[in-house]
Formats: C-alpha cells, structure tokens, sequence
C-alpha cells in the first residue's frame, strides 16, 4: 500500500496551481453520453474517478481520447445501456450516468450502488425524481434497471438539496419532451459547472446556484468545448497547509466565490487572506484562533468535504471549538487518527465534536480511511513533530494529482512512497 511520508515543521511559501474539480468533472463526463458528436473538456483532474469515467464512456461505446489535462469524447457511436459492475463498485458516483443513458436511450442497468465509509449513501431521490419523469424500475434490491419510452417533462421538488440527485435529473431532462421544473436543488459551484456545460452544448438549462432549475427539453446536443472549475475542496485543502505551517502562499486558478464558507472560516481564526488577479494569497500569523461552531452544510454552508482538513487545523487553535457534521452520519474517522498525533478530541456523537487546541502534535503512523480524512492527516503532519507516516495514500490520491509535489512545491518534506 502506498503512503505518505511526512516530516513536519517546514512553513510553507511559494504558489501553487489548483487543478480542475473532481466533482465537476464526474457530472460533465456522463452529460457527455447525451452529446450526438464530440465534446472537448479542458483542465480533467488526472485522477482514479476520471480514470474510471473513461472506463465507463468506452463501455458504453463512446470514443475518448485522454492526454493527462485534455478529454475529448465522441458519443456518436454510443449505444450500451449497461454501467460495468466494477466501475459502480468502484465509483459510487458513476450512477451519474444513469441520468444521462435514460436521456439519450430511455433506458439503464445497473448495479445498486453500495454505501461506503461515510455512512448508507442512499439515491432515493434520485430514482424518485426519474419515476416522476415516466421511468418504470424493475423490482430488485440490487440493481438499478430502467426503462422509458420517452421521458416527459414535470416538476419535482426535492426534500433535501442532494448534489447528486440534482445533476443526475438535470441530465436526465436535457432531451426530454416539454419543461422540467426541480425546487429544492443543490446550490453547489459543481451544478453550475454542469448547467455552463450543457447549455454551451445546446441545452435550455436555467437557476443552477438558485434553489430552483428549469430545463426545457430540446431535441439533441451539439459538439462544444469547455473548461472545468478549479476544485474548490483541493483549494480549501491547501489553504489549511498555508495556515497549519503558518505560512504565507498564493493559489492560482481559484474562484474565491466558491471558496468563501472556508476563507471565511480561514479569517474567523485570524488568518490574512487577499486577492491578486486570479490568485489567492494567505497569510498565516502565529497561533490561530478557535471556532466556536463549525457546522458543515449544503452551500453555500461550510462543505462537509472541508471538514476533516479544517479540524485538523483546529486541533492546534487556541481554546475550544464544536465541529458539527451534518452532511454525512460516519465522518469521523479521520479523528481517531488524530488522536494519536496528540489531537485533544471528544466525539460526543458520531456527527458532534469537540476539539480543544493543544499546542503540537506528534508524528506517527496513522492511517487514511477516506480521501479527505488522509488529507487531513497529511496535513497534521505537516506541522508535527517529527515523522508521520499516512498509510492508504491511495484514497487521498482519488482527490489530488499529486499532492505531494503540490506541497513539496511549496517547500513541505513530503514524499509519496510505492510499494
Ligand atoms: C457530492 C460530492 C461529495 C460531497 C457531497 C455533499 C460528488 C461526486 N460528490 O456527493 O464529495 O461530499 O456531494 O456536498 O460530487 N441523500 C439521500 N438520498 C439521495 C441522495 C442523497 O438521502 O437520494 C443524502 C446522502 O446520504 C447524504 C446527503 O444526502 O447524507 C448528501 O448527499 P449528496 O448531496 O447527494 O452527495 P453526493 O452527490 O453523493
């Protein structure tokens, strides 16, 4: 198993580019399924989900060519209807192509995407949503199968903003006959990023970043290019290294829109933060200070998958601050590991902690047992005594291109060690 190998105490100075958002890319890939011809996507993150989504568009029968940064892909020849089982078990986002493949073919087949470590993951709204849209499923536990003749257009509303229910429905009305009206959507920049691509390919998509989406249906897609959004969370992520070593960086290619529930978060404990161009440049200034209430929620709350790397930034504030977790019921792994670098943490329930700042933090072997909880180990090392070594490198590396030169640039000892 691959892991991380971190000796702390370097502060941290220089710039770094943001790469393209995994959570952008993911959404846009499977919208590409209903494009009748090619789509060229700029800034893909080389990572384990692209990877996989590859996988899946050349299963389904679309041609894609892939340089590390550059994708383009051909659905014109696509006609599989089937999502491979290995990619579903890998990826439990792929069910984003469900949406997508019931589009463009009025059908799906695939297996039921399992939890993971962060709790049950359910997609009840997303398949109520299709139902509503004249989607007829087969009855079985296991698996996602499909059918409709033509989807029609109506209104759902949502009971919870899901970011993925949002987009996978949205895929879904692109071609559909008449209007689909969704209330309660997700707010999230990554739906954004979803409506920007599919009305630069021709679709009537309107209110991504408003509670309420309208999509008219259209009869196809046109070939397009188009640039992904920097990842908001690899951002809020480097942020906490600036902060967590006290050291004074500049991000390029950040939308400080997308990022102000952290930088707002970042200043609250007394960090400077200011822009430059299309750069943001931090500033840390000795010991931080506490957050009296951390509480992750959908944005433009704070984002649940900021929270780990935020709370290992609090576990050297001064004073007392209460994280809440409110997205997902089992993310909390990462605070065990924390505890034995030295974090003072007490979990009063699997969604509500306490951390009291203690001074420093101690390097040690800990493990990585989901991608932003290995993130927020590896930045607690940075700034650690000693040696810590982050086990299971392979989840952080789902989110980051290379994290470890990312900080090595920024003069962090930081090395990736295969085995
Ligand atoms: C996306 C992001 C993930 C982020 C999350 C919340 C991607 C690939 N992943 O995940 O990184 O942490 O948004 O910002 O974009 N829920 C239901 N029923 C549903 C769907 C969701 O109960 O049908 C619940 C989930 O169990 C979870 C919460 O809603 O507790 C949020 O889930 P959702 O917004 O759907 O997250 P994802 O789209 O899976």
């Amino acid at each position: 198993m691959d892991k991380y190998i971190v000796t702390g105490g370097k502060r941290l100075a220089g710039q770094v580019d943001i790469h393209g958002s995994k959570n952008a890319v993911l959404p846009i890939l499977a919208a590409a399924v209903l494009v009748d011809g090619q789509s060229v996507i700029r800034n893909c993150p080389d990572i384990s989900d692209t990877r996989c989504s590859i996988a899946i568009l050349r299963h389904l029968g679309c041609a894609v060519d892939y340089d590390g940064k550059t994708l383009v892909v051909d659905a014109s020849t696509a006609s599989g209807v089937a999502l491979p089982e290995e990619a579903v078990s890998k990826m439990r986002s792929s069910i984003i192509f469900a949406g997508a493949l019931l589009g463009r073919f009025g059908e799906v087949d695939s297996a039921f995407p399992g939890g993971c470590l962060l709790g049950g993951r359910p997609i009840n709204l997303h398949l109520e949503g299709f139902r509503k849209m004249g989607v007829v499923f087969e009855e079985s536990s296991d698996r996602i199968d499909g059918k409709v003749s033509k989807l029609r257009g109506t209104q759902i509303d949502l009971t919870f903003p899901s970011v993925g229910a949002t987009q996978n429905l949205m895929l879904a009305a692109v071609l559909a006959e008449g209007t689909t009206v969704i209330t309660g959507v997700a707010k999230e920049p990554e739906v954004v990023d979803l409506q920007n691509f599919l009305r630069a390919s021709g679709a009537d998509v309107s209110g991504a970043g408003s509670s309420m989406i309208v999509v008219n249906g259209v009869k196809r897609l046109n070939s397009a290019e188009y640039t992904i959004m920097p990842d908001r969370i690899v951002a809020g992520t480097y942020l906490v290294a600036g902060a967590i070593t006290g050291g004074h960086i500049r991000l390029n290619n950040v939308n400080r829109r997308d990022i102000y529930p952290a930088t707002y978060a970042l200043s609250k404990m007394g960090v400077d933060l200011w822009s430059e161009g299309d750069g943001l440049v931090l500033k840390a200034n000795g010991r931080l200070e506490a957050i009296k209430n951390l509480i992750t929620r959908p944005h433009p709350g704070f984002p649940t998958d900021l929270q780990a790397q935020f709370s290992a930034l609090l576990c050297l504030a001064k004073g007392r601050s209460v994280v809440e977790e409110n997205l997902f019921e089992a993310r909390h792994a990462h605070l065990e590991e924390l505890t034995k670098m030295g974090a003072n943490i007490k979990i009063e329930d699997g969604s509500r902690f306490t951390i009291d700042g203690v001074s420093g933090l101690q390097g040690t072997d800990v493990v990585a047992k989901d991608l932003r909880g290995g993130a927020a180990l590896v930045l607690a090392g940075l700034t650690a005594d000693g040696v810590t070594t982050v086990h299971n490198a392979c989840y952080v590396k789902r989110g980051y291109v290379d994290i470890a030169g990312d900080l090595q640039s920024l003069g962090a000892d930081i090395r990736l060690v295969r085995s």
